[in-house]
């Protein structure tokens, strides 16, 4: 069955992720996916909201870790990444875009939210950006939106020691719309979904852009982070964390 599960209803494009034995981490192939469904979603007349979900007791585990050590995405190259045109459809999506996040939501599974208009969690969700444990930096524009949303010392706390953090404080910072029961949460965000869904169009895009216009500069930023991140990935403290993670040991960075 598809890693990324599509589902199209009443003007609403429902994208699934959909691996559950790896905790639906992100692969190249799964990025490739998201991006695709995301272009043609903004170009398609007849759909009006897209909905990014996952499973009640996990939303994601973030980057495919065996991926990142078998496949790092290269800045340099001249074919831009999955990853990178994922967050290129992401940020630049046109028409309200929802998350319906449980369980675990790391690394990019948290960042991608910082670009959903509306974000559901259910109070089992665990948010992490666990990004300088690996070795590694912030991504998806998150070292700049998440200061801005959380201010900069509960951003930096997130940031620099990477621990999980849960429904109620992601709603207090305003990652998250509102907490419901994890059973709940999908079901609920369509129900939202369905509602945008019958609203104008022409004036939710406008509503939209407008409110993006706070967000300048959005691209050089994550693109400054995607060349530093792309130079960490190939560095000993990533591959210390990475091989840690594949040998369930905890990684020792005393040499980095
Ligand atoms: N990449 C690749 N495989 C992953 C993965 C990832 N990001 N996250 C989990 N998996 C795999 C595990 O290796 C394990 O595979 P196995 O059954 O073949 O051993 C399987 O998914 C189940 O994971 P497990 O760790 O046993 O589940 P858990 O419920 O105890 O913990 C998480 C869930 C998400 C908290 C934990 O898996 C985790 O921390 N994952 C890494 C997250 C991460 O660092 N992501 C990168 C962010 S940039």
């Amino acid at each position: 069955m598809s890693e990324i599960l599509q589902h199209r209803e009443a003007g609403v494009l429902t994208l699934t992720l959909n691996r559950l034995d790896k905790k639906n981490a992100l692969t190249a192939a799964m990025y490739a996916t998201l991006a695709d469904a995301l272009r043609d979603a903004a170009a398609d007349e007849q759909v009006r909201v897209v909905v990014i979900q996952g499973h009640e007791q996990v939303f994601t585990a973030g980057n495919d870790l065996q991926d990142f050590r078998d496949n790092p995405p290269n800045p340099a190259a001249t074919e831009p990444a999955p990853v990178h045109r994922f967050l290129h459809e992401l940020t630049t999506f046109p028409k309200p875009l929802l998350a319906a996040v449980a369980g675990p939501a790391v690394g990019i599974g948290t960042t991608l939210l910082l670009h959903c208009d509306l974000v559901y969690a259910g109070d089992n969700a665990a948010f992490s950006l666990p990004f300088v444990n690996l070795g590694l930096c912030p991504e998806a524009g998150s070292s700049v939106l998440l200061p801005a949303l959380a201010g900069y010392q509960r951003a930096a706390e997130k940031l620099l020691l990477g621990e999980a953090f849960y429904a109620d404080e992601a709603h207090d910072m305003g990652l998250v719309n509102r907490v419901v029961p994890p059973h709940e949460v999908n079901a609920y965000t369509q129900a939202q979904a369905a509602k945008l869904s019958a609203k104008p169009l022409a004036s939710l895009r406008v509503t939209k852009a407008l409110m993006k216009r706070s967000q300048p500069g959005l691209k050089a930023v994550i693109d400054e982070e995607f060349a530093q991140f792309g130079q960490l990935l190939r560095g000993p403290a990533c591959k210390e964390a990475i091989d840690a993670f594949m040998s369930k040991r905890k990684p020792d960075f005393s040499q980095c």
